[in-house]
């Protein structure tokens, strides 16, 4: 399989070591002998259709700080649009950087990998929070796939939890804490009895928050992320326009210590039910949602099989890019039984 990536940061890096150190035995196990002829960061691109040698590429980002530095593969200024356009390849991998207001660049690059008849595996949540009905219908007129499981939970299953291993039974509800950033604050906040500032600025010098934690401390990534769950699980057509979002900013020491004192934490809990809602919310200690640290917990409550929950990392470029594999090997498996039929 031709693979054109898109985006040579933590995730990129993350899934070329995978395919690296577990070369042999992936092409043992599943037959799956990817070939990356493409890769693209901010500065230009590298192309080469025998196949990138990545650890090569790998240095050459370390030392030039881009790979279009290499002297026969580089292309400096390269597009990714122009590489998605001439490069020949069966799979675009999409993990270019999240914006959640245009989806853009990530949008663009997708809609046309589809144009040009590649699957896609992407990790951004910016295009499929605002436009996943569409793109879904894009992909299947274009008779590719397009998967994206790294979007939720990270390298956790959130998304294959519900939609494969709930198969047939009729989901009810959905609620949980997708945000490690938030969910560390939080913690931080009733074990050490200390505010959110404080816990935000420990969280920022750990490398749990970003130096502008808007879209983790105000409940837009949880956000984004239920709307993925809610289109991609339960089928409902929404946007992030369609969710209530409150985050975390306002909960105060005090608030924390009360709910601790009678057995109850507060979390910042997205939900899909009647309505489609992020807010921070009062929760038993006991209840397996109550997590904590940076971990993501998903409860889902179905008809006949009642209540699970899934708990795992929620972040972590090699756990993302764990889920890039995932998904590279259902689109795989999903090529190989359309074969069949
Ligand atoms: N890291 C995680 O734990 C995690 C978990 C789940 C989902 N995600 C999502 O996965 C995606 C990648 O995350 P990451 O942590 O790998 O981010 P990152 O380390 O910041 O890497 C982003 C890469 O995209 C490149 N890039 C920036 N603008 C671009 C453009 N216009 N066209 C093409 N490439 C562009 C950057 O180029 P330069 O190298 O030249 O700057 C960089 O190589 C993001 O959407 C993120 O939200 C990440």
């Amino acid at each position: 399989m031709r693979i054109i990536l898109v985006g040579w940061g933590v995730v990129g890096q993350s899934f070329a070591k995978i395919i690296v150190h577990r070369k042999k035995e992936l092409a043992k196990k599943y037959g799956f002998r990817p070939r990356i002829v493409a890769i693209v960061d901010k500065q230009g691109a590298a192309i080469n259709p025998k196949g990138l040698d990545l650890e090569k590429m790998v240095a050459l980002k370390k030392e030039k700080g881009t790979v279009a530095a290499s002297k026969q593969y580089g292309h400096p200024g390269m597009s990714a649009l122009d590489v998605i356009e001439s490069v020949e390849a069966e799979a675009m991998v999409e993990v270019s950087p999240t914006n959640i207001e245009t989806a853009e660049p990530g949008l663009s690059y997708i809609k046309n990998a589809f144009r040009t008849g590649k699957h896609v595996v992407t990790t951004n949540k910016g295009p499929l929070a605002l436009a996943l009905p569409a793109l879904t219908e894009l992909a299947d007129y274009n008779n590719v796939f397009l998967r994206f499981s790294g979007t939720v939970g990270a390298g956790t299953p959130v998304l294959e939890f519900a939609k494969n291993c709930l198969q047939g039974d009729k989901l009810l509800s959905i609620k949980g804490i997708l945000n490690g950033t938030t969910n560390y604050i939080l913690t931080e906040m009733d074990e050490k009895h200390i505010t959110f500032d404080q816990a935000l600025k420990a969280a920022q010098e750990l490398g749990f928050a970003e130096a502008d934690p808007t879209m983790d401390v105000d409940g837009y990534d949880a956000a984004a992320k239920l709307v993925i769950m809610a289109n991609w699980i339960m089928d409902k057509k929404v946007t992030i326009k369609d969710v209530k979002i409150r985050g975390i900013r306002d909960v105060s020491s005090k608030t924390i210590e009360a709910a601790s004192k009678k057995g109850y934490t507060i979390k910042l809990i997205g939900s899909i039910g009647e309505t489609i809602k992020v807010e921070p919310t009062q929760i038993s200690k006991h209840d397996p949602l109550a997590v904590d640290g940076a971990l993501n917990a998903v409860t889902f409550v179905s008809e006949s099989a009642g209540e699970q929950t899934i708990v795992g990392l929620g972040a972590g470029g090699v756990e993302t890019a764990s889920a890039v594999l995932r998904d590279m090997l259902d689109i795989k498996q999903n090529i190989a039984n359309r074969i069949i039929t």
